[in-house]
């Protein structure tokens, strides 16, 4: 008999997104619940202490309702600072997503890197850790923007963001000293791939890295056995708030298959 049981993505938006599409590459008839806490978005201008004192519950009341065999933090600002405490509270396996410094530090041919993420994100010593541990001969340049989160959310609501705009955010980036070096930039914040057509056109010659497709090998390693249905079916939508907002995300969202839309 398959199993029904699905794959829980958790994020505060849309960002989640870019770490479905890889996994639904690997598992195409997994079935999916996408959960974003709208009501509390965005997650990168809260403090660490708000932060805390809200994704642990909210994944709790997601994976009692929706019974996954897996949830999967795919946000950079809820798995750096509630990571361990979701863990613990909750019964079933937990994927987090990492900046991924460590591969980008191996990409670099200028070791300069940059890790573009949201303000909670860049300032977490999880990231001051992963810069000393996988990137100690690089410098580690870092910026946090709410901006591109913005774009990226009013992207997927179809609003196409200017590259004059992502360039403005980027430049947060390239203007620190040593930023005109910069090679390799660590998508840190799951939106951020979103915008990967506008992040190219304004930054050539540099690469981007993202957790996505590392995290999609993870939850297939860890639910190597396990049975999936015969079929694809249209995944779930979660949100936190009814509103404008998320009807429209609803509506753009009904394209990238997924069918129904729910309220927590
Ligand atoms: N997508 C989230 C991340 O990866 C956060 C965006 C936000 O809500 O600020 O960090």
């Amino acid at each position: 008999m398959s199993d029904a049981r699905p794959i829980l993505f958790f994020d505060s938006g849309v960002g989640g997104l870019s770490v479905v599409a890889p996994t639904r590459a690997l598992l195409p008839t997994a079935p999916i619940v996408y959960a974003a806490d709208s009501a509390f978005f965005p997650y990168g201008i809260r403090s660490e202490a708000e932060i805390a004192a809200r994704v642990p519950a909210l994944l709790g009341r997601l994976v009692e309702r929706y019974r996954p065999r897996l949830a999967v933090i795919a946000c950079n600002t809820a798995s750096t600072i509630a990571l361990p405490a979701v863990r613990a509270a909750l019964d079933v396996p937990v994927v987090g997503t990492v900046p991924a410094i460590k591969p980008a530090a191996a990409m670099s041919a200028t070791r300069v890197i940059g890790v573009l993420g949201t303000e909670a994100t860049v300032r977490q010593p999880y990231v001051d850790d992963l810069a000393a541990r996988f990137a100690a001969d690089c410098t580690v340049l870092r910026h946090g923007s709410a901006g591109l989160v913005t774009l990226a959310e009013a992207e997927l609501a179809g609003k196409v963001a200017p590259e004059a705009a992502v360039a403005r955010e980027l430049d947060g980036l390239f203007a620190q000293p040593g930023g005109d070096r910069i090679d390799v930039i660590v998508n840190a914040c799951t939106h951020f791939p979103l915008l990967a057509a506008q992040l190219a056109a304004v930054a050539p010659g540099v690469r981007f890295v993202d957790g996505g497709p590392g995290i999609a090998l993870r939850i297939a390693h860890l639910t190597q056995g396990q049975s999936w249905p015969d079929r694809a079916a249209p995944g779930t939508l979660v949100f936190t708030a009814g509103g404008e907002r998320e009807s429209r995300i609803a509506a753009t969202l009904a394209q990238r298959d997924f069918g129904k839309t729910e309220l927590l």
